[in-house]
């Protein structure tokens, strides 16, 4: 019985894409480089690393959409730091209070039942907070907090402006890729760079058949594209 609830609650994870948290101890990687590595998250340390030099081999405008615990929006901070060009740089996360609210969005866009990871009820439910108040709290014990504008809400719904390079965490599998891939066109400049996390073939083949971008390459699960425009 217990077997088989194991293997249920397995299957449900693949369908839905969940992955648990990375803590930086359990990457094979010999040494941390990027004080964001320390955060907890669902973004490899080889990711991290990906996407900060992303981020340092570009220019202009800069939108997050999920920064969850501050991870990935650390390692855009630092590179932001580390290349001393001042941009603009703004990251949104669902302000989700509690496993309701998850549940209510998450079961609605994946068309199944989804399991709340630990880590919200933990971290963020369980404290009365959310998640931008976390990752504030973690950008600020960093001194990272100045490089970015962290904004609770829905990206899509709130924010009017178009960027040169996008970081896109709300892209898990087909569903989620069909709703979010037209809205991020909607705020590309052209030329814009898409850096998509949880990309595999699949999902790489769904942001292609959407989208007017040339596939580049993928490190782990972050897949970097070129929006034509
Ligand atoms: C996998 S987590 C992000 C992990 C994070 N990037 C890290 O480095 O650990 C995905 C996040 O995307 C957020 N999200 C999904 N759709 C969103 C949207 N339309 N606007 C803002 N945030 C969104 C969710 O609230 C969730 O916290």
């Amino acid at each position: 019985m217990k077997r088989s609830i194991k293997r249920i609650k397995h299957a449900v994870r693949e369908l839905v894409g969940y992955k648990r948290p990375i803590k930086a101890k359990s990457d094979p990687l010999p040494f941390k480089v990027l004080a964001a590595e320390g955060i907890t998250g669902w973004f490899s340390r080889r990711e991290c690393r990906r996407l900060y030099m992303t981020v340092a081999m570009s220019g202009g405008a800069i939108l997050e959409i999920g920064h969850f615990l501050g991870r990935s929006t650390a390692c855009i901070c630092e590179a932001i730091r580390d290349t001393r060009r001042p941009r603009t740089f703004r990251s949104y996360d669902l302000g989700f209070r509690s496993a309701e609210e998850f549940k209510a969005y998450y079961d609605r866009l994946h068309k199944t039942d989804v399991d709340v990871p630990p880590q919200y009820q933990q971290i963020v439910f369980s404290k009365n907070t959310t998640t931008t108040e976390v990752a504030t709290g973690n950008l600020r014990r960093l001194g990272l907090d100045s490089f970015v504008t962290l904004i609770s809400g829905d990206a899509f719904e709130l924010d009017r402006d178009t960027y040169d390079l996008i970081f896109c965490d709300a892209t898990h599998e087909p569903h989620e890729i069909e709703a979010n891939v037209p809205r991020l066109v909607a705020h590309s400049n052209p030329g814009c760079i898409w850096a998509l996390h949880d990309m595999n073939q699949v999902n790489i083949e769904r942001v292609l058949a959407l989208a007017n971008v040339e596939f580049c390459e993928l490190t782990g699960s972050l897949g970097t594209f070129m929006y034509r425009g």
